[in-house]
């Protein structure tokens, strides 16, 4: 088979195999903010992408969607529960979030961690051509850029981590932490979404790895630092990563989203204002901390369930993972006890639709709410929130927006709000529920002056530009 000039390796591939119950199988979309950001930069590049199909025990041959070459990476089922729902999802996925919820540390996990990342870092060389540039993606493949540049020196190797990277005290708690550094030390750019990230980082490879940075450039605004690996240079930067705003733009305008947006409002019953939410179904997304202030404001007489009605898309993820079990079963029965106290027949005051809906449709939900509500306790980046600005062209609508999102650094002009101060919380709803029509549009200009000018297409070229490969253009 013809080898790549440019390759992505990421554990998922863009799309995911699917069993259903009459035993057929089809494709469907991924999940997750990191496909939606590279499939589209990939497909114009014509590239190869290294992943796993979404199924434990299946091998799938290497095949080519339109103009993507994909190539699937097997997993076991065991190797699914230590590699995935374990090491990366029960271990570095909570201790990277600032550890929201305890990340447990297991041995054979680690095992399973190594094994499979060396299984992608081995098929990742084989596909790659002479020379290419291969782009190693997230938390769950750290071990990848150092075990392939060893089995090829001739490639140049990217990482980005698309989740945050944690504060060093807390990364120190991983008994595994040198082995991870060196891991990334293998990349010739590492890229994180703020800088504080990358700080972190190049302190801790000075500490753990015993690589000096190069005096003067660690900490620089968006300008990479440096870590110097023997004669080998590692660059560190921060790239904060965004959606592909113009083209949102344009499907938002489109006569079809429109009319499904106006007959969502319709569906509704033409309540005078929609809040919306759109999360994988995750406890670092702070779905708790929305609907506890729903409840609230419905109690305080604040507001009323037949004036404002709530949607809330969970994005089932995860699920076998007991801290995702817990979170689902919370945020149902909180949900069942606003509808069992404020609904009516007919008429409940949240809609929560545990689903994925697909592209079309959720642009219709964005033109259809007036106040996106976006509260995580920790999350990397957040695309939803962007994705919210990119949509609304008329100006209309308001965004609630953490401050412990990356995004909000890029987008000031939201309702900032701390997810763990519940009245701040319930504060920034009322105020985007009522907010004049003036002062809306304002904000949402400026937010839409971030968004279409900071696209995703931008992201990938300015860190491919650092990592200084032609694939940039
Ligand atoms: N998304 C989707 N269908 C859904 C819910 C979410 O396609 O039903 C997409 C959403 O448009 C966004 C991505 O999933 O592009 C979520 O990315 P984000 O960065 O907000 O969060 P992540 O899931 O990566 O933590
Ligand atoms: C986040 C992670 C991605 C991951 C996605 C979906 O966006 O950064 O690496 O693919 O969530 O999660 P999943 O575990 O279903 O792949």
């Amino acid at each position: 088979p013809q080898r790549a000039d440019f390759v992505v390796v990421a554990n998922r591939l863009p799309v995911d195999l699917e069993r259903l119950e009459d035993g057929t199988e089809r494709w469907k979309h991924s999940p997750g903010g990191l496909v939606t950001a590279l499939e589209p930069f990939l497909r114009a590049r014509r590239g190869a992408w290294v992943g796993w199909p979404g199924v434990a025990d299946t091998e799938v041959e290497p095949f080519t969607d339109e103009d993507m070459h994909l190539h699937p990476v097997p997993l076991s089922s065991a190797e699914f529960r230590d590699y995935y729902e374990g090491f990366s999802n029960a271990t570095l996925w909570p201790l990277y979030h600032d550890v929201v919820v305890p990340p447990v540390f297991d041995r054979s996990w680690w095992d399973a961690y190594q094994r499979v990342n060396r299984r992608f870092a081995e098929a990742a060389a084989r596909v790659s051509a002479e020379g290419a540039t291969v782009w190693v993606q997230d938390y769950q493949l750290q071990l990848v850029p150092a075990m392939l540049r060893e089995l090829r020196p001739d490639l140049r190797i990217g990482f980005f981590l698309h989740i945050p990277f944690p504060p060093v005290e807390l990364f120190m708690q991983l008994p595994w932490r040198t082995e991870i550094v060196r891991g990334l030390l293998g990349a010739d750019l590492v890229g994180f979404h703020r800088p504080g990230g990358a700080q972190n980082f190049l302190w801790l490879a000075r500490r753990l790895a015993g690589f000096e940075p190069s005096r003067g450039q660690v900490g620089v605004r968006s300008r990479p630092g440096v870590v110097q690996v023997g004669d080998r240079t590692v660059r560190v930067g921060a790239f904060p990563i965004s959606i592909a705003s113009a083209e949102l733009d344009r499907l938002a305008r489109s006569k079809e989203v429109q009319q499904r947006a106006r007959e969502i409002r319709r569906e509704l019953g033409e309540p005078r204002r929609i809040m919306l939410g759109v999360d994988r179904l995750d406890y670092t997304k702070g779905i708790d901390v929305r609907l506890h202030a729903m409840h609230e404001l419905l109690a305080d007489g604040h507001i009323k369930a037949e004036d404002v009605a709530m949607i809330q898309i969970a994005t089932p993820s995860r699920e076998r993972v007991e801290h995702y079990k817990q979170m689902r079963e919370d945020i149902e029965r909180e949900v069942g006890r606003i509808n069992g106290e404020f609904g009516r027949v007919g008429h409940p005051a949240v809609h929560y639709l545990h689903t994925s809906v697909d592209r079309k449709d959720l642009v219709a939900f964005y033109c259809a709410a007036d106040v996106m509500v976006v509260t995580p306790v920790r999350d990397g980046m957040n695309l939803v929130c962007k994705e919210y600005v990119a949509c609304r062209h008329d100006l209309g609508g308001a965004l609630v927006l953490s401050e412990f999102a990356g995004a909000a650094a890029e987008l000031t002009s939201a309702f900032l709000v701390n997810p763990h101060n519940l009245d701040g919380v319930k504060d920034a709803l009322l105020a985007a529920l009522d907010i004049d029509e003036a002062e809306g549009r304002r904000r949402m200009r400026a937010l839409r002056r971030q968004v279409l000018t900071h696209d995703v297409d931008r992201w990938a070229r300015s860190f491919l530009e650092a990592l200084g490969t032609p694939h940039a253009e």
